[in-house]
């Protein structure tokens, strides 16, 4: 099949690359000309793992395109797909559909012979029916369906999670459409997963109501290890405990200082908007992008206790990880961002490392100094804090990292060390709901 893939951001490129890897013969359109010659160079903008391999293999198999000029890909294409950014709206929340509006404008004109317009963007409710509507009106006459397909790539897992997916989530009515998404997606019948089939609106919800169960499950763990603290018990196994009923499930309940990312900040806020505007408040999304929120601040409080006192005038903080997860570069809406600038309101240094997220980082965090490598991060600190869990950070040389601190603090924000292990090196150490 003839996919054309509108967008080559981080859904994009991964859809696009790993469909063409499917054996479809994919265009992937951008209107960033750096972007396009950087691709074309075979130079992938973002980090994600084994992207780079998946980009080169299907583009030297002849499978995968990027142009700057999508005309000629939309009209031969099978399934056109809409990959652009819809980034919270200033000012009110909502999700800004600007990007996506335009892809359709552009597809109304092109469009030739039956075809399937996917949006794969994450798209509120009733997104589709504009799309829709969008094209109809520029063109009465053409033949298409236009399909909500949501995707649930996690980043650092993503052609992973494209290639061996819990389930596909297709919306739509239009019976010829479903052929052509069953086709697109026919590698994934060899590992059986499921594909649903639902309505449009049905599909478009699925993504937000997912994404703000997951946001909503790390929270209420995040809220349990608080509690833990208090009375003494350990969030981990509390999470082991729930998690092995498995009608909870134990996935998504790792304490830490709080969700972030390129999805859950933004779609549950784009959810709690779409609700209200209906009528229909879900109060439990609202409540849990506030404890989220406030968790953030909180966590820079807890390394000034463990540090002893909240003026950390003449204090220099050691930050080990600042992207909001490990094994990408993705710094939006990184937890780092609030607690890193709340540690310097109280006063402190703060130096840091991160494996690939320090060139965006730095622009992002201003004042704070990138170092090049964890013990650097480390020596001559009054603390260290580890804030996102790479690999790397796991097997430390403690002795040496203790040497190196001026004292021996250090706060687990991602329960990466054992307390016992910590105290018999000597460290003041403080984590995350194990009290
Ligand atoms: C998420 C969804 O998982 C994915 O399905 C969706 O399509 C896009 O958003 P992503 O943002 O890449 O993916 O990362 P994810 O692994 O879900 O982590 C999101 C945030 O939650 C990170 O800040 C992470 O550190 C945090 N998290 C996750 C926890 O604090 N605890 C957990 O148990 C899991």
């Amino acid at each position: 099949m003839r996919v054309a893939m509108i967008g080559t951001g981080y859904v994009g490129l991964v859809s696009g690359a790993c469909f063409a890897d499917f054996g479809h013969v994919v265009t992937c359109i951008d209107k960033d000309p750096s972007k396009i010659e950087r691709l074309e160079r075979g130079e992938i903008p973002i980090f994600e793992p084994g992207l780079d391999d998946l980009v080169a293999r299907n583009v030297r198999e002849g499978r995968l395109f990027f142009t700057l000029d999508g005309a000629q890909a939309i009209k031969e294409a099978d399934a056109v797909f809409i990959a652009v950014g819809t980034p919270t709206r200033r000012g009110d929340g909502h999700a800004d559909l600007s990007y996506v509006y335009a892809a359709a404008e552009e597809i109304a004109g092109l469009i030739d012979g039956y075809t399937v317009v996917v949006t794969k963007s994450t798209v509120p409710v009733g997104t589709g029916d504009e799309v829709e509507a969008i094209i109809k009106k520029v063109r009465p006459d053409a033949q298409f369906a236009v399909v909500s397909n949501p995707e649930f790539l996690r980043e650092g897992a993503a052609i992973e999670d494209f290639k061996r997916p819990d389930r596909v989530v297709v919306g739509t009515d239009d019976e010829r459409a479903q052929a052509v998404m069953r086709d697109l997606y026919r590698p994934l019948s060899l590992n059986e997963t499921p594909i649903v089939f639902t309505g449009r609106r049905t599909s478009e919800l699925i993504k937000y109501a997912a994404n703000a169960f997951l946001a909503m499950k790390i929270t209420f763990i995040n809220e349990m290890a608080d509690l833990c603290e208090k009375v003494g018990a350990d969030v981990q196994s509390v999470a082991k405990g729930i998690g092995l009923d498995k009608r909870i499930g134990g996935k998504f309940l790792n304490a830490g200082p709080g969700y972030g990312g390129s999805c859950f900040p933004k779609d549950t806020i784009a959810l709690v908007k779409t609700a209200q505007q209906y009528g229909a408040p879900t109060r439990l999304i609202e409540t849990t992008v506030e404890v989220n929120t406030a968790r953030k601040k909180a966590m820079a409080d807890k390394v000034a206790a463990a540090i002893g006192t909240t003026n950390l005038a003449g204090k220099t903080i050691g930050v080990l990880g600042v992207t909001f997860k490990p094994n990408t570069d993705d710094m939006r809406d990184a937890p780092s961002l609030d607690i890193l600038p709340a540690l310097q309101a109280m006063g402190a240094k703060v130096q840091a490392f991160d494996p690939e997220g320090a060139k965006e980082a730095a622009h992002m965090l201003e004042g704070v100094e990138f170092k090049a490598g964890a013990y650097e991060a480390a020596e001559g600190a009054d603390a260290l804090v580890i804030l996102t869990e790479w690999d790397q950070f796991r097997a430390l040389d403690l002795d040496r990292v203790k040497l190196l601190l001026k004292a021996p603090v250090v706060v687990d924000l991602r329960n990466v060390y054992k307390a016992a292990e910590m105290e018999r090196h000597g460290f003041t150490y403080a984590s995350i709901g194990r009290g």
